[in-house]
This record gives C-alpha cells, sequence and structure tokens, in this order.
C-alpha cells in the first residue's frame, strides 16, 4: 500500500509550512522546488562519493560522526573543528547544496531523500558510489521527531501526539512517508554498494558496527582506531562537542531554549510517551519484511 498523501489529503494550514515536491512535502525553509529538481536531475554524482542517507531521526548525526572519525582513523580533530553539516552537507537543502558543490573530493554528503528523489546522476556510478543507510525502530524515532518538531521551526507544530501519529502513519510528513523511504531505499539491500545498519545495533554493537562500516569503505583500521571512533562519536562527546550537537545552529531553524538535538540518545524511550494503542497502528502499518527481516526487535512484545 502506498502511504503517499494526496493533495486532498493537506490542510489549509500544511500547505503554507511545507512545500509539496512530486508527491514529497519538504519544510518551506532552505528548500526549494528549483533546488530539489537540481539535485534530482543535474547534480554530478562522483564515483568517490559516500553517502549518509536516512529517514530523520533514524540516527543521522550519529553516523554523520562515525564517517567523519573513521575518516581520519579515529581522529577527533576534524570533528572538534568543523561544523557537521559542513563536514557532510544536506545536499538537498538550499545551504547544503551550496556547501556540497564547494566541497573537495573525495565528499561524504548527508541526505534525507526518499530513493526517488536521488540524483539521477548515481546510476551511473552505482557501481563504485558508496550509500550507507541508517534506520531506527519507527517508535523510537516517532518520540524523537515529535519532540523535534516541538523545536526545530523546519517542522510544523501538532496539537498532540495522537495527531502527529496520524500525519505520520498517513505520509504527511515532511521528506516524505517514513514507510516509503525505508521500502524505497531497502530494495538496495543486497546490492555491494549499499550498506544498511540499524540505530538500535548502533546501540548494541558499537564496535562491530564500526568494524562493519570501515570494512563496507575499504578502510582498515586497527582495533584502538575503532574504539577511538566508538568513544569520540558516543552520545556524551557529541554533546560536548559544539561542531556536533547543534548548539550553534542559528535561531531561524531553532528553538535552543525548548530542545536538545542530542535529546536523549536511548533505545526503548518510545515506552514512555505512546500507549498500547498508538503502539498498534504503528506496528500494524510497518510492513512485514522491514519489521521481521530487517529488524525483528521491533516486532510487537
Ligand atoms: P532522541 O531524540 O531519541 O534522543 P538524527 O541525527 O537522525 O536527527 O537523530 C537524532 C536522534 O539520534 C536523537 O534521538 C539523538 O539524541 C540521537 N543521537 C544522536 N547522536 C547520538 C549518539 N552518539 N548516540 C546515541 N544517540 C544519538
Amino acid at each position: 500500500a502506498s502511504f503517499l498523501p494526496g493533495l486532498m489529503g493537506l490542510g489549509p494550514s500544511m500547505a503554507t509550512e511545507y512545500i509539496f515536491h512530486k508527491g514529497v512535502l519538504f519544510p518551506i525553509m532552505n528548500y526549494s522546488p528549483e533546488t530539489l529538481s537540481f539535485v534530482e536531475n543535474e547534480f554530478q554524482v562522483r564515483d568517490d562519493h559516500v553517502f549518509n542517507v536516512t529517514y530523520p531521526k533514524s540516527g543521522t548525526n550519529w553516523m554523520l560522526e562515525i564517517l567523519s572519525l573513521i575518516r581520519y582513523g579515529g581522529d577527533p580533530s576534524w570533528v572538534c573543528s568543523v561544523l557537521n553539516w559542513k563536514r557532510a552537507p544536506w545536499m538537498e537543502s538550499q545551504t547544503g547544496l551550496e556547501a556540497a558543490l564547494k566541497y573537495l573530493p573525495p565528499r561524504l554528503l548527508t541526505s534525507y531523500l526518499p530513493i526517488q528523489l536521488f540524483p539521477k546522476s548515481w546510476h551511473h556510478s552505482k557501481e563504485k558510489v558508496k550509500i550507507i543507510y541508517t534506520l531506527r525502530c519507527p517508535k523510537d524515532l516517532l518520540v524523537s521527531l515529535y519532540h523535534f518538531s516541538h523545536f526545530m521551526h523546519v517542522y510544523k507544530l501538532s496539537s498532540s501526539i495522537d495527531v502527529f501519529l496520524e500525519d505520520f502513519l498517513s505520509g504527511n510528513m515532511p521528506y516524505g512517508s517514513w514507510f516509503n523511504h525505508v521500502t524505497g531505499w531497502m530494495r538496495l539491500k543486497g546490492n555491494e554498494n549499499f550498506f544498511s545498519i540499524t540505530y538500535e545495533e548502533l546501540q548494541q554493537h558499537p564496535q562491530d558496527s564500526v568494524w562493519r562500516i570501515c570494512h563496507f569503505l575499504g578502510k582498515e583500521l586497527s582495533e584502538e582506531q575503532v574504539a577511538t571512533v566508538v568513544e569520540n562519536a558516543s552520545f556524551q562527546s557529541m554533546k560536548g562537542n559544539k561542531m556536533s550537537s547543534f548548539s550553534l545552529l542559528q535561531d531561524k531553524y531553532i528553538d535552543h531554549k525548548k530542545g536538545n538535538f542530542l535529546r536523549k540518545g536511548i533505545c526503548g524511550d518510545w515506552k514512555n510517551h505512546l500507549s498500547e494503542v498508538q503502539t498498534g497502528f504503528l506496528h500494524s502499518a510497518v510492513p512485514g519484511a522491514i519489521r521481521l527481516n530487517v529488524c525483528g526487535g521491533w516486532a510487537p512484545t
């Protein structure tokens, strides 16, 4: 079943705060149909690009930090001196695209794009370009996103978590439906240059996860270097690093008094926020293949 929103499903208030591009919502702030079309049709993907792809709140910035650290063998100098959104720009946003185009290769780029809006030129480099896709249990993702929407001005405020859940289930969300995003990207599973990992795996097996990412990237790091990557990409390290915590993000994007990008950084916070009925709705909407084959731990208990 498709969860893509139809135009008819969008209320008038939403239209003023989001743009609707090729069936997918995007924030008005920092996004435009022109930029999104440019990224899809003209952006030139090179063989040496590495992409950090996620649906928002899946662990994007954690992966960004891990990839930044792996690039320098665990040495934290880069992550401590350069802002994360400059180390791996979100290529589909207006400021991100500017940064991406100035970025000297090899480029590390981040994207929230659903697969159908990803740069077409990628098809010519499919054999070489590496894509890392991070997924997260949708219950925790929803809770994280709900909190996030209260302090990030790019999101429309919902009157309650019930309304938010409804929008999430129907795909009326910036960057589109989580369900379509995950199923779209996970069709690449098995492709040599596509690597998927869950937020939960990163939490439970950080060392092993970093090993696997290094192996995928063809980077040989020693045991000590892997341990340094894990340590420097930990929740506490990132919270203490202004280059990674978003504490320097401009006030036009965020209300710093209302919340933190690095909020809790745990698995299972959904238990504190979602009722049995709400989790039931969410569970029944998650495609079986995703629930069982990718993340057995998401199954209802
Ligand atoms: P919570 O809101 O549940 O705390 P994204 O980077 O995709 O926006 O995801 C943000 C979520 O990842 C937030 O979740 C944030 O706290 C968590 N996160 C970021 N860095 C982390 C880290 N190093 N370890 C664990 N969780 C992290």
